[in-house]
Parts: structure tokens; sequence; C-alpha cells
């Protein structure tokens, strides 16, 4: 389904990735883990369209996107929910949920698309009036990841949805994960939660200082010597 092969990018001067090639087939989870700085949300950008690799190519679908405008790289199938959720403060819940259904093809469904996103996210209906800002930052985080679904994607990237949840609700998120998995969105998962992450990955990548050090299916990967002392510190 995605194809990233061999991309370089550059800020100014400075070398973020090297050489990153990866892979994600239709229906898995694929997860890039690794430390910060690593170049994780770097390469959820190239491939979403915010920045454009100094070489290499990225493609969906069999058709190169390296170069297309982020919103035409949305309308293709390609979602993502930023690290830091980048919500509309002073929007309310509805709004928020409305503004991730602005492609064509999206726009035309958004009501019964809405209902889905209800569906998995029951908090976003009782919230609905609600301004984005008053929501706890569990809340916030459902629902940046229930306005990325509002554009109805093929493929999802996640930029640490788990970031600052509470125990509990980490375990709910990945849940909810598989859940979208198992309804047929293939998705990216930027985690720092290793073990978690590696638990319901199909497959993993290992980013290291901006370079592809380690890939495999999630669960061989927890046995890797470098991801057990790095990650997991045993
Ligand atoms: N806009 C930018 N301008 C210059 N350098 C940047 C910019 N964004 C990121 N970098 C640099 O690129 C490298 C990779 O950053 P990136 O944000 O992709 O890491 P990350 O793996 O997502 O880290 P984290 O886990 O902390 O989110 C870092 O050295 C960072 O300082
Ligand atoms: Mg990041």
């Amino acid at each position: 389904m995605l194809e990233v092969s061999n991309v370089d990018t550059l800020y100014g001067k400075a070398q973020a990735l090297w050489d990153v090639s990866l892979r994600i087939d239709e229906g898995e989870i694929v997860a890039l883990v690794g430390a910060n700085g690593a170049g994780k949300t770097t390469l959820l950008n190239a491939i979403c369209g915010l920045l454009r690799p100094a070489s290499g190519s990225v493609e969906f679908l069999g058709e190169r996107i390296d170069g297309l405008a982020p919103h035409s790289i949305v309308a293709l199938g390609i979602s993502h929910v930023p690290e830091g959720r980048r919500l509309f403060a002073d929007m309310s819940v509805s709004e928020n949920l409305e503004m991730g259904a602005y492609v064509d093809q999206a726009w035309k469904r958004k009501e019964e698309t809405l209902r889905q996103v209800h569906q998995v996210f029951p908090i976003l209906k009782e919230r609905g009036g609600q301004l984005a800002r008053t929501l706890s930052g569990g809340e916030q985080q459902m629902l940046a990841m229930g306005r990325g679904l509002m554009s109805r994607p093929k493929l999802c990237m996640f930029d640490e949805p788990s970031y600052g949840l509470a125990p509990l609700l980490v375990a709910e998120m990945f849940r909810i994960i598989k859940g979208l998995r198992d309804q047929g969105i293939t998705i990216l998962l930027v985690e720092q939660n290793v073990r978690h992450t590696l638990e319901v990955a199909d497959r993993a990548y290992v980013l290291e200082n901006g370079r592809i050090a380690l890939e495999g299916d999630g669960k061989s990967l927890l046995q890797e010597e470098l991801v057990r002392k790095a990650y997991l510190g045993l």
C-alpha cells in the first residue's frame, strides 16, 4: 500500500533521515519506534507532504506522492494525526470533527462517517458542543484521532497517541487502534511506548539517528537484544 524508498530529508543543511525505506501492506499495523529525535515525526511529515524528501520516493497505491500537496495526499486516503494533537482549541468538538472531512469524497459522506466516529469514541458525541480546549488530555487525543478518521482514510498515521495518557487510557488507546485495523484501516503507529506497540504491531521498524536500524515482526523485535536494552530497559 505504501512504499517509502531510500528517503533522505534535510532541515536546511542538517540531514534528519538517511536512506530510509519502509513498506506497509494493506490491513497491517506497522509501528515505527525510536528515541527522541530519531526522526519519527520527520518521516511522517515526509509521507503526508508537509516535508519534501531531498531524495528517494514515496508511493501510495502505486502512485508517486512525494511532491504532492498535503491536501491532495489526504484526498488519496492518507490521514495524519499529528504529535501534540493540534486541535482547533476554540472550536467545538463537532466543529473539529467536521474540519477533518474537508476533502471532496469525505464531505459528501460526513454524517455517516460522524456516526462511525461516535461509535468508536462515544465521548465525542457526549461532548459535541464543548470547546476543544476544555477537554481532558485523553479526550483531546480521542478528538484528534476522530478528526483524522473523518477524511475516511485508507491509511492512518498516528504520532504518539499514548503520549501523556494515564495507564488505563493507554491500554484503551491500543485497543481502539487494533479495532480500527480490524475495521479495515491500515495503520502506521509512531510510539515511544515500545512494549505495548510491539505487542499490537504486525511489523515494526526501529529508527536510530535518522536511519532504520532494525525491522521485523513486532513479537520478534521484542526479543531483540538492541530493543530490550535500549527501549525496554532489560
Ligand atoms: N523544523 C525543524 N528544523 C530543524 N531541525 C528539525 C526540525 N524538526 C526536527 N528537526 C530535527 O530533526 C531530528 C528528528 O526530529 P523528529 O521530530 O523527527 O524526531 P522524533 O523521532 O519525532 O522525536 P520525538 O520522539 O522527540 O518526537 C531532530 O534532530 C530534530 O532536532
Ligand atoms: Mg516526534
